[in-house]
Parts: structure tokens; C-alpha cells; sequence
């Protein structure tokens, strides 16, 4: 029967189905949100206006604008019963798995699922993005033993979630790195954990319980978890010049260097490209290099050694800057992960949104490989 639907292993190249909120155009390294470059966003946008033009399908008026920006404000603080489920955690789990549990919680007091209810959907995708920031930045001090820093209505989203982690209000030039950082992790079409989001949601869940399946998705390593991977790779290898021998090493013993392939992209990441514009623009302003000449150095030596061999399509993603960058911006290592979920919350609630307009279940075929005719045997029997 599979044979027949025809089987693809991982999915690859399998329409599951249409969207109109992004398309990665792999052969030629392009991404667009609902026809606008990624490049134009970096240059021209912001969270609050990506936001409400995801989630809405439209460019918002500058009255629309003021309201999802004055939304994602007024949501900012999380319910006492959350906190409390962040605050039971231990100190030493991931911030992912912390998120996802605060995620969990967040969806008790959710009401069932009204399909064509776009607006009351939409704002409460707004909540729901204004809130996981907080729950991120909470899960983070608390990680390192400091008191939570309670959000402003002043700042922006990225300015705030900045103050909420750090306690100080960042400068504008990190602001609008950190702005337009978030603004690139958004949405990347069928990506893993985006995909999760829509299966969880195509069987009518909560938006909230979606989001929280999905928080999981993008916690591994071969998705989300890259970034974090990426920095701990660099901290291993120890010093620029020890980089090249580790490159040739991890392709010898055909290690997987982290923050390098895609299963769309043929080239350049085009995301890559404008994290590694912004953290070359810090680096020249902080004066501290040394992550960033290290990770220079693998970059220019995987794609010199994959463009000898046939894997010459395996070039840097996302995620192979933007640890650096964020490193500079003085966040830990281990808070990569859920930055990508502060942005991506975004995506994925603008995917359930836009399928719940159609909805029908997910359910793939399988090919069954077991046997097909065996019985119980008695438990003596049994090797
Ligand atoms: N370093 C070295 N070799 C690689 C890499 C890499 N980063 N990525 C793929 N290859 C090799 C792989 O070993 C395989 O070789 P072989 O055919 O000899 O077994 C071949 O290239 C095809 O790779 P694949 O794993 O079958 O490709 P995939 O499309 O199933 O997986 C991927 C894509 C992103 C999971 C994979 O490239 C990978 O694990 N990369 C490292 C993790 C990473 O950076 N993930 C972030 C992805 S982008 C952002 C995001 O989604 O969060």
C-alpha cells in the first residue's frame, strides 16, 4: 500500500500541504515571508510589523501596527500558575524542556479551539508570543539564580525581552540586531517543529498545547538545538588556528558539523548571511573576536573541503551565526535555543491560523515492515 502512495524516507520532498505564510527557495538561497525577502524584512521591518503580517496575511496600517504592538505589550506578564510551574523546575534542566512545560501550562486556561475565529485566534497567538518571551527570560535568571525582571510596557518586544534577560535596557544598535535576529528565525515553511505545530493543531488542539509540541520539535539538535551546538562546538575546538585540523577531523570520521546543511537549501543559507553581516558589526564594536575568528575559520574550511567532494551542497544555516552574535550580546550559551522559539512562536501560530481556515487531520500512510500473520506464544516458550 505505501509502495503504492509512494515512501519518502523523512518526508523529503513530500507536499504535505500548501501554505502561503513562507517558501525557501533552496536552489538559489532565497527565503520570502508571504512574497517579501528576507533580506528587505532585515533591512525594513520590525518584529511587531512581521508579526501582524504573519499571523494576518497583510501589512499592517499604521493604526493596526499601534495595536498589535500596544497587544504584545499589554500581554507581557504570565499567569501565577505558570511562574509557579517555571519556578518548580530544577535548576538543572534545559530551558528547553522548561519552556515546554510553561507552554503546557499556559494552555489550562485556554478556551477549545473556534476554528474560524481568525481575530480571537490572532490575539491570542499575540498573547501567546508576548508571554513565551517572558516565560524565556524568567527560565533563564532563575537558571542563574537571579530574581525575575518584571517586563515594561515602554520598550519593545526585542528591547524588552533584552532588559528582562540582563536586568538593563540595551543599547539601540543591539536592540535592532537582536530586532531583526528574531525577525530572520520566524518561519522557514515545513521546517520540524513548524510541522509538529500543524499536526498537533490539525487535530483540532489548542494553539497553546500546538505550540508547546513544538517547542519540543525544535529543542534537538539537528533542528533548533543546532545553535547551541554550534557555540559548544567552537568552545571545543579552543583557538582559531586549532580550527582547520578540527575541520578535517570531524570530516575524516564523518562527524556532522553543527550549523552546517539544510534539507532545502543547496547554498547559502540566505540568513546566514545577514547574522554574519551583524555579528561582524559587533565584533567590530566590542573588539572581542575570538568566537568569531574561530567559527570563521571552520566556515571557509568546510565549504573549501565539501566543494572538492560531491556534498558540495552542504553549506552554513541559520543557526551557524547566531550564537555568536547573541554571545556578544552577553546571552548564555544554553538561551540560544528558546531566542529561536521567541521568534519562531510567531510562525507557527500563523501556520495553525492559516490551516484552520481548511483543516483536515494529518494522517500519513506507513509502511508496515513487521511480520504480518504471527500469534502469542506461551511466556516458557519465549528466547
Ligand atoms: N556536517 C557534515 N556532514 C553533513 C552535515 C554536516 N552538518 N549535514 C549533512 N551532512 C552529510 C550527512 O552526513 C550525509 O552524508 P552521507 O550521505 O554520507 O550519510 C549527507 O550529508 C546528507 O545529510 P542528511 O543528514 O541525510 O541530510 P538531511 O536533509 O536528512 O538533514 C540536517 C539535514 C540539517 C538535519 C543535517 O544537515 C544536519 O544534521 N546538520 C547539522 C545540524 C544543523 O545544523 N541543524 C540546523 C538545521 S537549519 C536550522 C533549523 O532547522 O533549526
Amino acid at each position: 500500500m505505501a509502495e503504492e502512495l509512494g515512501f519518502s524516507k523523512g518526508l523529503a520532498g513530500v507536499v504535505a500541504d500548501a501554505t502561503s505564510v513562507s517558501q525557501v527557495q533552496g536552489e538559489v538561497g532565497r527565503l520570502i515571508y508571504r512574497g517579501i525577502s528576507i533580506e528587505e524584512i532585515a533591512e525594513k521591518s520590525t518584529f511587531e510589523e512581521m508579526t501582524y503580517f504573519l499571523l494576518r496575511g497583510k501589512m499592517p496600517t499604521q493604526p493596526e501596527l499601534n495595536k498589535v504592538t500596544a497587544e504584545l505589550k499589554e500581554f507581557r506578564a504570565l499567569p501565577k500558575t505558570v511562574e509557579a510551574v517555571i519556578d518548580a523546575a530544577p535548576k538543572t534542566a534545559h530551558p528547553m524542556m522548561v519552556l515546554q512545560a510553561a507552554m503546557a501550562a499556559l494552555a489550562w486556561d485556554e478556551a477549545p479551539v473556534n476554528l474560524k475565529d481568525v481575530d480571537g485566534n490572532v490575539r491570542n497567538a499575540v498573547r501567546l508570543t508576548a508571554q513565551l518571551g517572558t516565560a524565556v527570560a524568567r527560565i533563564s535568571r532563575r537558571r542563574r539564580g537571579l530574581a525575575p525582571v518584571e517586563p515594561r510596557t515602554d520598550l519593545s518586544h526585542a528591547e524588552n525581552f533584552l532588559y528582562m534577560l540582563d536586568g538593563k535596557v540595551p543599547s539601540k544598535d543591539v536592540a535592532r540586531m537582536f530586532d531583526v535576529a528574531l525577525m530572520l528565525h520566524m518561519d522557514h515553511d515545513f521546517n520540524a517543529s513548524t510541522f509538529s505545530a500543524r499536526v498537533i493543531a490539525s487535530t483540532e488542539a489548542r494553539l497553546t498545547a500546538s505550540v508547546s509540541g513544538a517547542v519540543g520539535a525544535l529543542s534537538g539538535p539537528l533542528h533548533g538545538g543546532a545553535n547551541e551546538k554550534v557555540l559548544e562546538m567552537a568552545d571545543k575546538i579552543g583557538a582559531p588556528e586549532k580550527a582547520k585540523d578540527w575541520v578535517a577531523n570531524a570530516l575524516a570520521t564523518k562527524a556532522k558539523v553543527m550549523g552546517f546543511g539544510h534539507r532545502v537549501y543547496r547554498t547559502m543559507d540566505p540568513r546566514a548571511k545577514v547574522l554574519r553581516g551583524m555579528l561582524e558589526q559587533l565584533v567590530a564594536q566590542t573588539g572581542d573576536k575570538s568566537t568569531y575568528e574561530t567559527l570563521r575559520i571552520v566556515h571557509d574550511t568546510m565549504i573549501d573541503e565539501l566543494g572538492k567532494t560531491s556534498k558540495d551542497y552542504i553549506w552554513p544555516n541559520v543557526d551557524f551565526w547566531s550564537g555568536a552574535l547573541y554571545r556578544l550580546m552577553k546571552i548564555e550559551t544554553i538561551d540560544f535555543t528558546p531566542i529561536f522559539a521567541v521568534a519562531r512562536v510567531v510562525g507557527w501560530s500563523s501556520h495553525i491560523i492559516e490551516m484552520w481556515q481548511d483543516n483536515r487531520i494529518y494522517r500519513p500512510a506507513a509502511k508496515y515492515v513487521g511480520p504480518t500473520e504471527a500469534t502469542i506464544s506461551p511466556i516458557a516458550s519465549r528466547g
